[in-house]
């Protein structure tokens, strides 16, 4: 006990451990907010700076009740004011975590386990557990399940975890099938994430049927790279909630995307579909939808895009042209970079100064062609005040006539532009029709 007393006389003193050489606990980068751990290391006492932190992440080795003192964990845990702990490259049986339980910092709220083994070691004690955890939030990535653990008699576990949780991530975590204890589980979720799953959709499906099952809070629903081929499938899922308004379904396979008509009926404002090799987007209608992610596809076209959207996301297509933006009133954010546009903005359609909300534009890595018609683009990027063109000038650059090709399009002055007549095509007109309307017009204003 002789570490408990000096935990606690150090406490007692107010003394702070500044920089202990044998110290194996570290601040991670993103602020002074986590502190980074061995597993064993958090108990030695030259790690009190640790006491002061909101996040500490335990690193590396086993956490099993024969080789952790979990009196002294517990002391330490008493200690700390952490509200959220992570477990990165552990193996962790159950009996730990039912050991440590009761001793669990009160403020502790969020609970991630990455790359990590979630193990059941015989024999086991059923924990006896009362009162429901005050954990918000579980996150496991890359981590193993025992599947015993989701069997009956783990219930009082279940309850104790499921008690107040509203947010349950399961990443890369070998989830394949669902049922309808599972289901009922999670039922109070406001946020769930099965992203990178096997998981069979013949079983999402079955759900469906389960006895007055709904997931009536649950607003965001995570299904990334999930070998979905189509978002009809999803459809008897989204039955079941009738609040989702976040659906990120990136990182699958439509090619072809259908919007059904189940998506037209959710209150959706935001989704996914970016990294899906989507070729052609048919019929998109939606009264609610405020941020559509189009982003790493295949689309040359996309029409009507849904008039209620406020952020629109199109870098890396394959546009050819902008698409129709006349009625997006609301449109603050549009990117389009990287696409295949040669002009941005052209007399005959879309003129970005009409969109009154507009405050973001990314527009740049096009292969701009670099002649009278792209007078228009130049203009609005110079003048305009109220849209951040955050990657202009420099990833603005000319692709075509050869001669420009290379040069940012700002330093592209157009010689003095002859006016054709408004309908004419600019683009590609031949050297002989140029010079023969200059040619005309000089003559008309006798130059
Ligand atoms: C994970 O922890 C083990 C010890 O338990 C260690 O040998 C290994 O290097 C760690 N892996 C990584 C990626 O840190
Ligand atoms: C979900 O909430 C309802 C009431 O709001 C409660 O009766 C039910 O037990 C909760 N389900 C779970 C799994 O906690
Ligand atoms: C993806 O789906 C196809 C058929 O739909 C199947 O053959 C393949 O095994 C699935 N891949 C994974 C990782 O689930
Ligand atoms: C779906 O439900 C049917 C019958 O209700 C059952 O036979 C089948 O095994 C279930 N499939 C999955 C993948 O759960
Ligand atoms: C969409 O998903 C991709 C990855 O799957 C992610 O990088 C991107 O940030 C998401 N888009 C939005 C708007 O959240
Ligand atoms: C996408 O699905 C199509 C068939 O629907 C298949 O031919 C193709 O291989 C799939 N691509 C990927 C990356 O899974
Ligand atoms: C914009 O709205 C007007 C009137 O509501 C409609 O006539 C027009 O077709 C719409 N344009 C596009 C591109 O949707
Ligand atoms: C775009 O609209 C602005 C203001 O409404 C106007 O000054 C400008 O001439 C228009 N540009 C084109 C190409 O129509």
């Amino acid at each position: 006990m002789a570490l408990n007393q000096r935990l606690t006389l150090l406490l007692l003193l107010g003394l702070t451990v500044t920089s202990a050489a044998t110290s194996s606990c570290f601040f991670s980068e993103d602020g002074a907010r986590r502190c980074v751990c061995n597993s064993m290391d958090i108990l030695n006492p030259d790690n009190l700076m640790c006491l002061e932190v909101l996040e500490l992440e335990l690193r590396d080795g086993t956490l099993e009740v024969s080789e952790m003192p979990v009196s002294e964990l517990a002391l330490v845990f008493q200690l700390i004011q952490i509200n959220k702990l992570i477990f990165n490259n552990v193996t962790i049986s159950v009996s730990f975590i039912s050991a440590v339980i009761p001793f669990l910092p009160t403020h502790l709220n969020e609970i991630h386990i990455i790359s990590s083994t979630l193990e059941v070691v015989q024999p086991l004690q059923p924990p006896v557990l009362l009162e429901a955890s005050r954990i918000k939030t579980l996150y496991l990535e890359d981590t193993t399940v025992d599947p015993s653990l989701l069997q009956p008699s783990f219930q009082a576990l279940h309850r104790w975890l499921f008690g107040s949780l509203k947010s349950l991530g399961l990443v890369r975590s070998g989830l394949v099938e669902t049922d309808c204890i599972w289901a009922q589980r999670v039922e109070n979720l406001t946020h769930l994430d099965l992203s990178e799953n096997p998981i069979s959709y013949t079983s999402l499906q079955n759900i469906s049927h389960c006895a007055s099952l709904s997931f009536k809070y649950l607003k965001s629903l995570h299904l990334r790279h999930s070998n979905l081929t189509s978002l009809q499938s999803l459809c008897t899922l989204l039955s079941l909630t009738p609040t989702l308004t976040q659906l990120d379904v990136s990182r699958n396979n439509f090619s072809i995307l259908h919007f059904p008509q189940c998506f037209q009926v959710k209150p959706l404002r935001m989704l996914n579909l970016s990294h899906s090799g989507i070729t052609e987007v048919n019929s998109l209608t939606s009264a609610s939808l405020e941020e559509l992610d189009l982003s790493y596809n295949s689309l040359e076209v996309f029409h009507d895009p849904p008039q209620t959207l406020k952020k629109l996301f199109l870098s890396n297509n394959r546009l050819i042209r902008l698409p129709s933006l006349d009625n997006l009133s609301h449109l603050q954010v549009l990117k389009v970079d990287n696409n295949r546009l040669t002009v941005l903005i052209t007399e005959m359609d879309v003129n970005l100064s009409t969109l009154e909300q507009l405050d973001t534009l990314h527009a740049g890595r096009n292969p701009y062609q670099c002649d009278c018609a792209l007078k228009e683009t130049i203009t609005f990027l110079e003048s305009t005040e109220s849209v951040s063109v955050e990657d202009y000038p420099e990833d603005f650059l000319c692709a075509t006539p050869l001669a420009q090709q290379g040069t940012q399009i700002m330093n592209f002055f157009p010689e003095p532009c002859v006016k054709l007549t408004s309908g004419t095509q600019h683009h590609g007109s031949p050297l002989w029709l140029t010079l023969f309307v200059g040619l005309s017009s000089c003559l008309i204003y006798f130059c």
